[in-house]
């Protein structure tokens, strides 16, 4: 049976994840997907750099590790030791899931630039190497044979974009709208139940949906990194962040929610992408009091959702998790599998 060989760069909550899934079901992942995975790389602050080529112990770093995740510690320090690790890895994945600075997209541009640059393919978790270099990734990509793959960069391992790339194909999209982050759903949910918004954002970090820092969350440029995604990627837009207008949820108060939820309406921080008939895209971030029939008015919690309207079905909503670690994980499970798919489609060309 054919594997693929990962190197895991950072193993904070989301790698550490995604190795768990590969010791315990490792075996039942390789009879269903046809092909098996295996470990030979390791980078991590605390952990320093692991190279094996035919084989990490998972078990053995699992235990070392204990169950810290490591969560909020800066890679960018180690950022020249990861790239040499992802340039000489036997790997022939690279799968980036460090804490990176959403507004400059470091370390990971440059770990994904280092991969692509080997010929390996990529799959990231990461929103900033999408949201501001996809282009020149993708353009890397190709001329070097390899994949670059990027499902968990919004809502996690729920598969928007597939949904939107692959199954939705021959459809025409002509809007999008979502509930693209789900601490700032969550705190406006427990703001209807009387919580004030620094109550319900504190609440929200003690849960671990939140950023190191909220402001992003609250303030909406988490979903306007999010935002840039959807509309470059699925509406063929060239935008960034200064492209889409922005307003949080800061200055909606408790008593607004409440009156809304009385009149059946209630408030979602919305990013929303329009294309009009002329092919222009517009994008924004803006907290809206949505009317209960509205697809996205029942979306509770820290879920996210998000709704396509389409020329040929109307809106096609799909909802699911946009956060956590072993939900993001199964996005880099998902990526792999559709690097082995694109592998599988090209060698059969060949043949
Ligand atoms: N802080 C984000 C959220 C996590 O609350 O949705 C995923 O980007």
């Amino acid at each position: 049976m054919t594997h693929h060989d990962l190197a895991l760069i950072g193993f904070g909550g989301v790698n550490r994840a995604l190795a768990e899934i590969i010791r315990d079901r490792g075996d039942d992942l390789a009879a269903d997907l046809g092909f098996g995975l295996r470990v030979v790389a390791i980078t991590d602050l605390r952990l320093g750099s692991l190279m094996q080529s035919d084989g990490i112990d998972l078990d053995a770093v699992l235990a070392m590790t204990g169950a810290d995740t490591f969560a909020g510690m800066p890679g960018g320090d180690a950022q020249p030791r990861n790239e040499y690790v992802i340039r000489h890895t036997t790997a022939d994945v690279v799968v980036e899931a460090t804490f990176t600075n959403p507004v400059d997209g470091e370390p990971a541009i440059s770990h994904v630039r280092a991969a692509l640059e080997s010929g390996k393919s990529v799959t990231t978790t990461n929103k900033g190497p999408v949201a501001l270099a996809s282009a020149e990734l993708n353009r890397l990509a190709a001329a070097n044979g390899a994949r670059f793959e990027y499902e968990g960069s919004v809502m996690s391992g729920t598969p928007v974009l597939r949904l939107a790339q692959q199954t939705l194909r021959g459809l025409r999209i002509t809007g999008i709208q979502g509930i693209l982050n789900g601490t700032s759903n969550f705190v406006l949910g427990q703001m209807e139940s009387g919580k004030s918004l620094e109550e319900a954002v504190a609440e929200a970090q003690a849960l671990g949906y939140a950023e190191a820092d909220p402001t992003a969350d609250i303030e909406g440029s988490d979903v306007q990194l999010k935002v840039v995604i959807l509309a470059n990627e699925l509406l063929g837009a060239e935008i960034t962040t200064a492209d889409v207008s922005r307003v949080g949820i800061s200055g909606i108060t408790a008593t607004d929610v409440i009156a809304a939820a009385a009149a059946g309406e209630h408030w979602k921080l919305i990013g929303t992408v329009e294309r009009d008939e002329a092919g222009a895209v517009t994008a924004s971030v803006q907290p809206l009091s949505l009317a209960a029939d509205h697809p996205l008015a029942g979306i509770s919690g820290a879920t996210n959702a998000i709704a396509f309207t389409t020329d040929l079905l109307g809106t096609v909503t799909m909802s699911g998790p946009g956060a956590g670690r072993l939900e993001t994980a199964y996005a880099l499970l998902s990526d792999i599998i559709a690097i082995d798919d694109h592998q599988a489609t090209l060698a059969g060309a060949l043949r």
